[in-house]
């Protein structure tokens, strides 16, 4: 959608992977999370917003129709959350549903029939993200109209407000939802478990053609240190949905967190390729028996080359650059951007891959070449 945001992909946290519905999640775990962002360098690598997902209403709506926070978990009223989150210079996401009720088996109010006064309430709280959902009665109205009146409604109010379309991919939304969303959802909800991850890696990757600056493919929220998945396995995670221009919202709790799972989300080389000018995002170009090698093109005429093995055992295996779209230089420089180490090749973009891991180089041209920070380990040349 052109209204000027997502200009590349959204990056910030959002409770749900985390918390659900339960209790932990209120204002003092938002405000701590927005804390957080700044102590911790998070806003400083790119990420901005700080969003509520569902259970922050009450069930019932007031005598004038309004939605009403929950006042346990928001005693003080959404208004002030926003304005903390806005205070540490961040944006502040809420969330809803394009049907009669949100998604959560409680109940809580969803917007249909209600578009434009929520829209409304949300602009006068300083709501900057509306993650929309597609729970209780749809009343007969179709997905695309639905959320179309909604993105009316956001755009009615004035106020800048980043439309993020979730309907789990069941409405084909690649083929619709570019000039009605910011992002839409292409899958079900992700789990914090290797399988799911790996699912909706491949329902999602195929659709890069649907992408571009404004409206992005979502494979749904970060599993990053939740604790079902190994390291190896969140650097996996991570670097596909970096490379494939998913929003980057981290789901789990970063009041608990270690410092590996920071380490993580704030790789800011492969945040880098996420956030890349080109907007493009990345293509398979094969994937033979779970060894999966992924193309990106980059503003500055580089390529980002991610090789994930997908199988149980180490396996060495890449691709060209010329094949990557590099043309055929004689030498080309190869950053990977989890070792830091960088290799000179003659078109070889290969490496020796763990288990469930994802190698991620960028390849430049000989020349052409930015030399990395000082302290960076310079290794020999790979054939
Ligand atoms: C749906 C969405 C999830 C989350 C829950 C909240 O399942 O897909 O991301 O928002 O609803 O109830």
């Amino acid at each position: 959608i052109e209204n000027g945001l997502a200009r590349t992909p959204a990056m910030g946290f959002n409770n749900w992977n985390a918390t659900n519905c339960r209790a932990e999640f209120d204002e003092q775990m938002v405000r701590q999370i927005a804390d957080i962002f700044v102590a911790r360098g998070l806003r400083d690598a790119g990420y901005t917003y700080v969003n509520l997902d569902d259970c922050w209403a009450l069930p019932n709506r007031d005598g004038a129709g309004n939605l009403v926070p929950d006042p346990v978990r928001f005693p003080n009223g959404i208004k002030a959350v926003a304005d903390y989150v806005h205070g540490r210079g961040l944006k502040f996401g809420i969330y809803t549903s394009a049907g009669t009720k949100t998604c959560n088996s409680l109940g809580f109010p969803g917007a249909i029939g209600h578009e434009q006064q929520d829209a409304n309430t949300f602009a006068s709280w300083g709501v900057d993200y509306l993650k929309y959902d597609n729970c209780g009665d749809h009343l007969g109205q179709s997905a695309q109209d639905r959320y179309t009146r909604m993105r009316d409604a956001l755009l009615a109010t004035g106020r800048p407000i980043l439309f993020s379309i979730c309907e789990w991919g069941s409405n084909a939304p690649w083929d619709w939802a570019q000039p009605v969303g910011n992002s839409w959802r292409t899958t079900g909800d992700i789990e914090d478990n290797w399988n799911s991850m790996l699912a909706i890696f491949k329902a999602n990757v195929g659709l890069a053609v649907n992408a571009q600056r404004g409206g992005w493919n979502d494979p749904d929220m970060l599993e990053v240190g939740n604790g079902g998945m190994t390291d190896t396995e969140y650097r996996s995670h991570f670097s596909l949905w970096a490379m494939m221009n998913a929003p980057l919202l981290i789901g789990s709790d970063l009041r608990s967190d270690g410092q590996s799972t920071f380490d993580i989300l704030t790789n800011r080389d492969v945040i880098a390729l996420n956030q890349d000018g080109l907007g493009v995002q990345a293509t398979e170009i094969a994937n033979a028996d779970g060894h999966h090698v992924l193309t990106k093109p980059l503003d500055n005429g580089d390529v980002a080359v991610a090789l994930f093995n997908e199988t149980g055992s180490t396996a060495t295996f890449g691709t060209t650059a010329s094949a990557a779209g590099l043309g055929n230089a004689t030498s080309y420089q190869l950053r990977d951007l989890w070792s830091k180490a960088v290799t000179t090749s003659t078109g070889a973009v290969s490496a020796s891959v763990p288990a469930h891991a994802t190698v991620v180089y960028r390849v430049s041209r000989a020349g052409t070449f930015t030399p990395p920070p000082a302290g960076t380990t310079q290794v020999s040349a790979l054939t």
